[in-house]
C-alpha cells in the first residue's frame, strides 16, 4: 500500500472539528466476513434477500431464517477485527484527545468495531449477537455456541428473532437520529466499505454533502456517490486506513 496521500487529505483528517464515518460490509471483508453484493462471494450473490432478510421471510420459514442468522452469528467466534477496524479506533482516540468530535456509524451487525476498541458505535442495522422474542420482546445478548433448536424459542413460548434490521423495517429511531445529527453537522465524512445503495444509511452521505462537508470514499468498487467524493481511495480498507492515519499524523 503506497502511503503517499494528498497532503490536503492528510491535513483535513488531522484538523477536522467533527468527523463522521459510515462503514459497511467491506470493512469486515478482510476479517473473512462475507459482504452482501460482491459478485460470487457476497451473501446476495446466491441468496435472495427476500427469502432471508425480511419479516415476511421469518414468518414464512422461521427455521430457515433463524438457522442462517445463527450460522452467521456463530461464524463471528472465528473472526477478529482487521487493521481497518483498529485504525478507526485509533483515529477516534486521536481525535478525542484533541477535543474533536468523532462519530462511527456502521451498517454492519458483526460487532467488530467494538471488538477493535471503538466506543459509542452507532449500529444502524442492529446486531447478530442480540436476539429478541417477538411475543414478549425480551432481548438478550447471545455469544455462545449455536442454538440447539430452530426456530429459537423464548421461555414464554414465543419465537426469538435476530436483533437485526430487516428490509422493510424501520431502523432504531435513536440510532438513526444520532447518525443523522452527526452527518449533518460534520466537516469531514468518510464512507468506508459500503456500496451506498441501502437507505436511509446511504442518505447520511447526502446530509453531510448538504452541509458542505469534505467527503472521502474508501471502497474497492465505484458507488453512486463516487463522483461526489473529494477523495476516492479504491483500495482495501485494511491497508488504506492504517497508512492514511499514519501519514496524516506525520504531516
Ligand atoms: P455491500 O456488499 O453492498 O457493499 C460492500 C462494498 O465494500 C462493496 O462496494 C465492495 O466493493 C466493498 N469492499 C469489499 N471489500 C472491501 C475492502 N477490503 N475494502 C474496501 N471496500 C471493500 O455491503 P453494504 O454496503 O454494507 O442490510 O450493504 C448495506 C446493507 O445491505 C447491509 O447492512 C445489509 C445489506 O442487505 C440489511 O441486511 C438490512
Amino acid at each position: 500500500m503506497s502511503d503517499t496521500f494528498d497532503p490536503n487529505l492528510c491535513r483535513i483528517l488531522r484538523e477536522a472539528h467533527s468527523i463522521a464515518i459510515l462503514t459497511g460490509a467491506g470493512i469486515s471483508a478482510e476479517s473473512g466476513v462475507p459482504t452482501f453484493r460482491d459478485a460470487l462471494t457476497g451473501y446476495w450473490a446466491n441468496r435472495n434477500p427476500a427469502d432471508l432478510a425480511t419479516p415476511e421471510a421469518f414468518m414464512r420459514d422461521p427455521e430457515l431464517v433463524s438457522r442462517w442468522y445463527d450460522q452467521r452469528r456463530c461464524q463471528l467466534a472465528s473472526v477478529k477485527p482487521n487493521a481497518g477496524h483498529v485504525a478507526l479506533a485509533e483515529l477516534q482516540r486521536l481525535a478525542g484527545a484533541e477535543g474533536r468530535r468523532f462519530t462511527l456509524i456502521t451498517q454492519n451487525v458483526d460487532g467488530l468495531h467494538e471488538r477493535a476498541g471503538s466506543i459509542g458505535v452507532i449500529n444502524l442495522h442492529g446486531s447478530l449477537s442480540r436476539w429478541r422474542c417477538i411475543r414478549c420482546a425480551e432481548e438478550k445478548p447471545e455469544h455462545g455456541p449455536a442454538f440447539n433448536e430452530y426456530p429459537v424459542r423464548c421461555a414464554c413460548g414465543g419465537l426469538r428473532r435476530p436483533g437485526v434490521v430487516w428490509f422493510g423495517e424501520a431502523l432504531p429511531a435513536d440510532a438513526l437520529r444520532a447518525a443523522e445529527n452527526a452527518s449533518r453537522t460534520c466537516d469531514l465524512f468518510l464512507s468506508i466499505g459500503t456500496s451506498a445503495v441501502v437507505y436511509p444509511a446511504a442518505g447520511l452521505i447526502d446530509l453531510a454533502l448538504a452541509n458542505a462537508a469534505r467527503f472521502v470514499e474508501i471502497n474497492l468498487e465505484p458507488t453512486p456517490y463516487s463522483d461526489r467524493a473529494d477523495w476516492r481511495l479504491a483500495a482495501p480498507a485494511g491497508a488504506v486506513l492504517p497508512a492514511l492515519i499514519s501519514a496524516s499524523n506525520r504531516q
